[in-house]
């Protein structure tokens, strides 16, 4: 078999084998596939798309790659959860906490920013001592004794998925539906997981710009899930506007601890609900939509979600102390609230702006290895649809440089559009595929 040729292939659209797509991921793992012609394979991927038969194939060859993690021995269920990014998505902070508290085992692992969506370990690290480096030993005892991780990846999952996805990000290959659910699909494979709920963004702040497109990423996860023997349900949500209020690292940690303790914003709060509620259905611990949103609530209003993040954080290593003070985490130098510049109603706080702003701010990286500034970042005050009045606080910056901050305000002013007739409020969710 020889690389050129399957190349040629997908470049005339011929579907192609299970074994091509084996002997491609495979030799581009190994090095016997060099990037140039990996990267016109990706291309024509994105050109010319892949069934539904081929883009599980490839999943499966990726999330072979590498090592496995097996979970069976360890728990019942094997739950996780995935977003396909956002800008203020600091959902599993809250989700998973719950989830433990309704006495399912999570182990997550997690990753760093991307772009403009932020990571949950560059999050969690906002905490002294917290680490993220667990070995796979840690992992299963962790999981095993209190039920409840969350750390970055073990061992080598996946490995053709983060040589691909690093070419795909400098060979303008990433926006492809097919390659898009295979890295994503392939990594929670590897990691063992048999029941996953996906929350696939849409919007100004996604990859995923519409319904349309989120939907058919989403029924395309969900199809490889089956075909892989697992089972997941696909939640699309909004990404047009920031969720919740905090958008940047430490900022993010204190709105979910807010949130654990009872309070946050009323979005984030439903938000992470509902995800939570889709995790405990599928792990079998209540019957039906209406119990299992009982169950998360009960455990978030009880106080015991709060507790097993406590746990979890000491766990890891993290200092307490920030948990049960989050005023303790760390703050930036300046903090400015930016009054709205009149009055009427928000149509559009576009999240892309948000995220590209906190990111520019310091709170995620320009390129790879970039050191980032955990105490960075906005708080967005409103939320589409709200009536506001001239000089009404609108955003607050928080920023360690007066230029950049300077640049943040106009570019958060130019985020905020607004309307002088009511606007309807963006809903949370536009639907589930199960
Ligand atoms: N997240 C991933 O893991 N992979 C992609 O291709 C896009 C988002």
């Amino acid at each position: 078999m020889r690389a050129v040729d399957i190349i040629e292939k997908k470049r005339d659209r011929v579907a192609l084998s299970k074994d091509e797509i084996e002997f491609f991921v495979r030799g581009y793992t190994d090095g016997s596939i060099p990037d140039y012609q990996a990267a016109a394979w990706a291309m024509a991927i994105v050109l010319n798309g892949m069934t539904s038969q081929e883009t599980a194939d490839l999943t499966l060859a990726m999330a072979h790659s590498g090592d496995a993690l097996d979970l069976s021995g360890v728990v019942d269920i094997v739950l996780d959860k995935h977003s396909t990014g956002g800008v203020g998505d600091k959902t599993t902070l809250v989700v998973e906490p719950i989830v433990a508290a309704c006495g399912l085992p999570v182990g997550k692992m997690s990753g760093r920013g991307l772009g403009f969506s932020g990571g949950t370990l560059d999050k969690m690290e906002s905490i002294p001592g917290y680490r993220t480096d667990l070995t796979k030993e840690e992992f299963l005892k962790q999981l095993k004794t209190i039920g409840v991780v969350l750390t970055g990846q073990t061992g080598d999952l996946a490995p053709a998925d983060g040589k691909l996805y690093a070419l795909r990000d400098v060979t303008g290959t990433v926006p492809s539906l097919p390659l898009i659910a295979s890295s994503i699909m392939s990594k929670k494979i590897a990691a063992g997981a048999q029941r996953i709920v996906l929350d696939v963004k849409l919007g100004l702040g996604a990859f995923m710009p519409d319904l349309e497109s989120a939907r058919a990423l989403a029924e395309s996860m969900v199809n490889i899930a089956k075909l892989a023997d697992r089972q997941a349900v696909a939640l699309l949500s909004d990404m047009n506007q920031p969720l919740g209020q905090a958008v940047g690292n430490a900022l993010e940690v204190k709105e979910a601890i807010e949130t654990l303790n009872g309070g946050g914003p009323a979005d984030f709060r439903e938000h992470a609900l509902e995800v939570a509620s889709q995790l405990v259905l599928l792990g079998e611990a209540a019957p039906d939509e209406k119990k299992a949103r009982e169950l998360a609530t009960e455990a978030l209003e009880s106080g015991r979600a709060l507790e097993r993040f406590r746990q979890l954080v000491e766990a890891q290593g993290g200092d307490l102390a920030y948990v049960d003070d989050p005023e303790k985490l760390p703050k930036a130098g300046i903090v400015e609230e930016v009054p709205a510049p009149q009055s009427g109603y928000l149509r559009e706080i576009n999240a892309k702006i948000v995220g590209e702003t906190s990111v520019a701010l310091g709170a995620g990286r320009e390129k790879k290895g970039d050191e980032i500034d955990l105490a960075v970042g906005v708080i967005v005050h409103h939320n589409v649809g709200d009536k506001l009045e001239e000089g009404q606080p609108l955003f607050t910056i928080h920023a360690n440089d007066r230029a950049k901050l300077e640049q943040a305000r106009e570019h958060l002013l130019s985020a905020h559009t607004w309307s002088d007739s009511p606007v309807e409020p963006l809903p949370l969710f536009y639907g589930i595929v199960k």
